[in-house]
């Protein structure tokens, strides 16, 4: 079995033993917490139309008010900052700031985020943004979305305008979120908004959304803002689950489509040879130059690794450490294994993991949600990270996911991925242990 039996010691583990201006934050995403669907001149997303369409989401959940965070962030700040955490993450709802994807800017919109990247500064946290966490304008999906090429310049121009006006403050920018979950959950299977099934479409999607992404850092780039400009990919470890050349073969298969697929044309301008995915039809000459505009950082999300079997049916994971309510195995060895073969196979900018989490089945009980399983979490896979960084790799940062539970996509607000409890019912929020211990952990930092 091709494993790596290594237990990360962690009675010792402290934030002194990573770089010293090592950033330790939270993620969150626009639709997933902010609410307010309709309010102040936002248009609607994708995911508003996907999550109001009978079926598509757990008990039909939607994001008309998830953690109502556009009216609460000034809270949500202040929470932020009495955890200690030096970095936050949050992405921007086009359809909130250019309601239909081109043509007209919503003021209200754009002072939104004008105010909460103030609000952070003042706070003395580090705003990390995202562009696009998975809500195009819904506007833009009749003329086929991200599979139309249009598409592709309409982001550039979005991106401009945000960096534009944010430049001047914000530590980073990042142009896609998990491209591979736009491309394939949304169109490959159609799981995610909006909601297509169709291979050939996930291909198409993927290659608009990284030309997208190349044509947005020419467009911020030419703004003449200063602001690091990225990506940030999810990635996975990927472990054969025998070393019979099928197994190997699979294995090789699941991280050509996975990883490579997203890491190859950016770093390497070409795609790797993946059976069933056919990028021809839709690349024209320059695309890759396009494609591979220098990054300045590579945002890496990582929760679980992939097992690959061919065997039918396949060999079951052993899944040591046990899952998480997603079902995710729990696994932090993989963030090793990956970061250190990313950075073994690419010439990587310096890597912040802008997202890594647990779903757990949190209960607040008298006023305490004792999660001891993603403190485990937690700790395990940092130190996963603190020794990838003793293996060369530039990590910069750590954001959790998530700041707070919100809605998590097609599973509703079932899933609890937060260090902060949301009670949704009265929008209170409740320090969970995690959030505790994240706040120690970060406050030995600057202990002496
Ligand atoms: C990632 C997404 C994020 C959240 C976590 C659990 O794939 O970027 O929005 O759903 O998974």
């Amino acid at each position: 079995m091709k494993t790596i039996a290594k237990v990360f010691s962690m009675s010792s583990l402290s934030a002194k033993d990573f770089p010293p201006n090592f950033l330790w934050g939270a993620a969150t995403s626009a639709y997933q917490i902010e609410g307010a669907a309709a309010l102040d001149g936002r248009g609607p997303s994708i995911w508003d139309t996907f999550s109001h369409t009978p079926g598509k989401t757990f008990e039909g959940h939607t994001g008309d008010v998830a953690c109502n965070h556009y009216n609460l962030w000034a809270d949500d700040l202040k929470l932020m900052q009495s955890l200690g955490l030096n970095a936050y993450r949050f992405s921007i709802s086009w359809s909130r700031v250019q309601p239909e994807g081109r043509g007209a800017w919503n003021a209200k919109g754009l002072d939104f985020y004008d105010r909460l990247v103030d609000g952070l500064l003042e706070r003395g946290m580090e705003p990390h943004v995202t562009l696009y966490h998975w809500d195009l304008p819904q506007a833009l999906q009749p003329a086929g979305g991200w599979q139309n090429r249009d598409t592709t310049a309409y982001f550039a121009d979005y991106a401009a305008v945000v960096a534009k006006m944010l430049g001047n403050r914000v530590k980073s920018i990042a142009t896609h979120n998990e491209p591979w979950c736009t491309a394939f959950l949304g169109h490959g299977n159609g799981y995610f908004a909006p909601g297509i099934a169709d291979p050939k479409a996930n291909v198409q999607v993927a290659h608009h959304l990284l030309l997208s992404h190349g044509l947005a850092l020419q467009a911020m780039r030419a703004t003449g803002t200063k602001v690091p400009l990225g990506i940030v990919l999810n990635q996975s470890s990927v472990t054969a689950a025998t070393d019979s050349p099928a197994d190997l073969a699979k294995a090789e298969h699941e991280y050509n489509s996975f990883v490579r697929w997203y890491m190859d044309p950016i770093f390497k301008k070409r795609y790797p040879k993946v059976e069933g995915m056919d990028p021809t039809p839709y690349i024209q000459a320059g695309d890759f130059d396009t494609i591979s505009e220098p990054l300045d950082f590579l945002g890496v999300n990582y929760y679980n690794r992939i097992w690959a079997s061919a065997a039918k049916p396949p060999v079951p994971a052993p899944k040591l450490l046990g899952v998480t309510d997603m079902d995710w195995e729990i696994y932090p060895q993989g963030l090793e294994e990956l970061l250190t073969g990313i950075h073994a196979e690419y010439k990587l900018p310096p890597v912040f993991i802008t997202e890594n989490g647990m779903a757990n089945k949190d209960k607040l009980e008298g006023g305490e949600v004792e999660d001891h399983e993603r403190i485990s979490y937690m700790q395990s896979h940092i130190a996963a990270i603190g020794a990838a960084i003793k293996r060369g790799v530039d990590v910069r940062g750590f954001f959790y996911w998530s700041l707070m539970d919100n809605f998590e996509w097609a599973c509703g607000y079932d899933k609890r991925f937060g260090i902060v409890h949301v009670d949704y019912a009265t929008q209170k929020r409740t320090l969970k242990r995690s959030a505790h211990w994240y706040r120690n952990f970060i406050g030995s930092q600057k202990t002496a």
